[in-house]
């Protein structure tokens, strides 16, 4: 797997109320051009929905997100999840998510947090919640004191603020919910999932966003 902030300029946050929607959305995902999927554990659907993407659809990298309790990193890992992504960095949730093996995306909002995953051999972060932490402004005023950085922001972020971030030097890609909305899913409207996706990246390729 290439470094997990190369696959793509966007990392997909998936909110799935339906296991039977995980397959579908991710393969939306993928007919629109990107192969890769975080699955948030906030939702009872999320480990079976993480298990049926891995087991079904092999030309997308599905991940977990949103992992908050020790024991969700071993569950996810078991379901086949290919990484993890945390939205803060305590001791234990980070050491489950270490003693899984898998990569780990860890999330971070301040100087401090970033230097202390820094020291743990961490160059690629989660800078979350971004738009409420700071937005670009923060990221970019960060980029001089932590050169050796490269940030995914996500929280708030939509399509049109997508580019105030990507065309920081210290931002590899950016996260976010706006690809798969939740009217979107429950509806069944994947071609809508595939139109957003396609267009995000266009308009990625355009230098718009
Ligand atoms: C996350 O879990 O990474 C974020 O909550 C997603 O944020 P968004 O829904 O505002 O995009």
């Amino acid at each position: 797997m290439p470094g997990l902030l190369d696959i793509s300029p966007v990392i997909p946050v998936l909110v799935l109320h339906d296991h039977e929607a995980a397959v579908p959305v991710v393969e939306a995902l993928r007919d629109g051009g990107v192969r890769l999927a975080e699955v948030t554990l906030r939702t009872p659907a999320a480990i079976e929905a993480i298990r049926r993407i891995a087991a079904e659809v092999e030309d997308v990298v599905v991940g977990a997100g949103t992992v908050v309790a020790p024991h969700q990193a071993a569950a996810a890992a078991k379901a086949g999840a290919e990484f993890l992504v945390t939205p803060g960095s305590s001791d234990q949730v980070y050491q489950a998510c270490r003693d899984t093996g898998l990569p780990i995306l860890p999330g971070a909002a301040t100087v401090s947090e970033a230097m202390s995953l820094a020291e743990r051999g961490h160059s690629e972060l989660k800078f979350f919640p971004a738009e409420a932490a700071g937005g670009p402004a923060y990221l970019r005023a960060i980029a001089g004191p932590l050169p050796g950085l490269r940030f995914c922001p996500t929280g708030g972020i939509t399509a049109e603020s997508a580019s105030g971030y990507l065309r920081l030097p210290n931002v590899a890609c950016v996260g976010g919910s706006w690809l798969t909305p939740a009217e979107a899913v429950a509806a069944g409207d994947f071609a809508r999932i595939t139109a957003l996706t396609r267009d995000f990246l266009t308009a990625c390729r355009a230098g718009a966003t």
